[in-house]
């Protein structure tokens, strides 16, 4: 599937925001490598920490599935300027590949393509804690 249309669909997901206290809206959408797609918002909580972010369900929703093959996930916020993810949906991200594609948009004319690579340089992840001396 191509870019626009990934934005496409995280701009639709966006809609589902539950953001009472921010405000805030965010839409992703996860595509795995095999072209499964699966969307997330932001959902907030009254004692604010539970919050998760919408990279973070849309994630869950491909992990929890089976789907831990990431090709591409698209993150759009609120902002008439684009929106990177946080640092905790970084380390998340990062969890599943170096090489996984990062779209951040605000529309399908205004977006930017990075790695996790890119936005999380030298970071840690499963291969550090495959060693045999604990
Ligand atoms: N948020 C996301 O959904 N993704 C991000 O990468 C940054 C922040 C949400 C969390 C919260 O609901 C709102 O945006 C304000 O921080």
């Amino acid at each position: 599937m191509d870019d626009k249309k990934l934005i496409e669909l995280a701009l639709a997901a966006r809609e589902n925001a539950y953001v009472p206290y921010s405000k805030f809206k965010v839409g992703a959408v996860v595509l795995t490598k095999d072209g499964q797609i699966f969307k997330g918002c932001n959902i907030e909580s009254a004692s604010f920490t539970p919050t998760i972010c919408a990279e973070r369900t849309a994630l869950s929703k491909a992990v929890s599935e089976g789907h831990r093959n990431i090709d591409t996930i698209v993150v759009v916020g609120s902002l008439d300027r684009i929106s990177f993810p946080c640092g905790v949906c970084r380390q998340f991200i990062r969890e599943f590949g170096r090489d996984i594609r990062i779209i951040s948009a605000t529309s399908t004319d205004n977006y930017k393509v990075f790695t996790i690579e890119d936005l999380l340089p030298n970071s840690f992840g499963p291969e550090d804690l495959e060693h045999d001396n604990i």
